[in-house]
């Protein structure tokens, strides 16, 4: 049997999340707990009560996923955890619970980086064609990523300042919408019109950076302004114009950069990318390059999930990597 079984394990942020993937690409099992209306009331993720709520659900959602994948762990090859980046009380939840079962199991336990878990979300899909370029959009993160093979990732451009969700995240704050602010945003911006200027950061010609926390302030600051002079500004209008601007910078430097990096695809990872205005924006930007392929996973696969994990974590056990049981959460690990 050459099958090869790979449990994933995900507790970097909000989500306790437990999957088992076949052959790195075969979804057997996804379980995903979310923490997401405890943090609600206080408008963002307090580390603390995740970490507890990953203490309380972390053994029940792996025994969820090993009992609907209906595999026992003597049928497992590896235990794939998320090492970081996240919040550290968080990842050490994930992390210690999969070492637990490598040791207990006998099983090689292999650590894996979440922005690959994003990335590898695009293989339960699809084949991945190198070379490719990987957008990864989330409250956490805004990353462009070229990829020649697997594993091999050069980060391109990067965030500054705050990660594409975030600014979304405290825009949505500003106009008195609901955490986490991404879809509220994304809807009211399709029932209004783009009319209010706001700045768009492209930073250095040629650099695939990006920054948001201008384009935040001046949202802010507009909106301010108006209550002073005791104006009203049409919420709809300010979503869709701050979504105009994301989206524009998004669309336009992954599109040039697909162009310079002469990829065959192009993926498109985390929370952000359920955006509507950013999946239709890259869809037409796309004809431009017609040999290019983009894919987007559904949403269930976009956000924080294990299958992403053990997906990403398959490949990395089909290379031979393997972490020891001095495995640490590390909040800032590198790509
Ligand atoms: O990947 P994810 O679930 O968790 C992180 O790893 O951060 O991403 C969550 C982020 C939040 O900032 C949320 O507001 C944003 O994704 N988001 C959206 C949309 N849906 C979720 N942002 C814009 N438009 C959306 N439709
Ligand atoms: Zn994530």
């Amino acid at each position: 049997n050459e099958d090869v079984y790979v449990l994933g394990i995900e507790t970097s942020c909000d989500e306790t999340a437990a999957a088992v993937v076949k052959n790195g690409k075969d979804i057997v099992s996804n379980v995903v707990a979310s923490q997401m209306e405890s943090h609600r009331r206080f408008g963002g993720v307090v580390p603390e009560i995740a970490s507890r709520h990953h203490v309380e659900q972390i053994t029940i959602v792996i025994e969820e996923a090993m009992r609907q994948a209906g595999v026992s762990f003597s049928d497992l090859d590896a235990v794939a955890v998320t090492a970081g980046p996240g919040l550290v009380g968080a990842l050490l939840v994930g992390v210690n619970a999969a070492k637990a079962l490598a040791f207990a199991h006998g099983l090689p336990l292999v650590g894996v980086h979440h922005i690959a878990g994003h990335i590898y979300a695009n293989r339960l899909v699809t084949e991945m064609k190198f070379p490719l370029l990987a957008l990864v959009v989330s409250g956490g993160h805004t990353e462009l990523i070229y990829m020649e093979g697997h594993g091999k990732f050069t980060v391109i451009g990067e965030t500054r300042d705050d990660a594409a969700g975030e600014a979304y995240d405290k825009v949505a704050r500003a106009l008195g919408l609901p955490y986490p602010g991404g879809p509220h945003i994304d809807r009211l911006a399709h029932e209004g019109e783009p009319v209010i200027d706001l700045p768009r950061a492209w930073l250095e010609e040629g650099s695939y950076d990006f920054s948001f926390s201008g384009l935040k302030s001046a949202v802010l600051n507009t909106l301010h302004n108006a209550k002073q002079r005791g104006e009203e500004i049409d919420p709809k209008q300010m979503a869709a114009s701050f979504q105009e601007s994301v989206v524009d910078v998004l669309v336009t430097k992954t599109v040039q950069a697909a162009k310079q990096y002469r990829v065959r695809q192009v993926l498109l990872a985390g929370g952000v990318a359920a955006n509507r205005g950013l999946r239709s924006a890259l869809q037409d930007n796309m004809k431009e390059l017609p040999n290019v392929e983009l894919v987007i996973p559904p949403l269930s696969l976009c956000t924080d999930n294990a299958a992403m994990i053990a997906a990403a974590g398959t490949v990395l056990y089909w290379q031979g990597k393997r972490s020891d049981l001095a495995l640490n959460a590390n909040p800032s690990l590198p790509l």
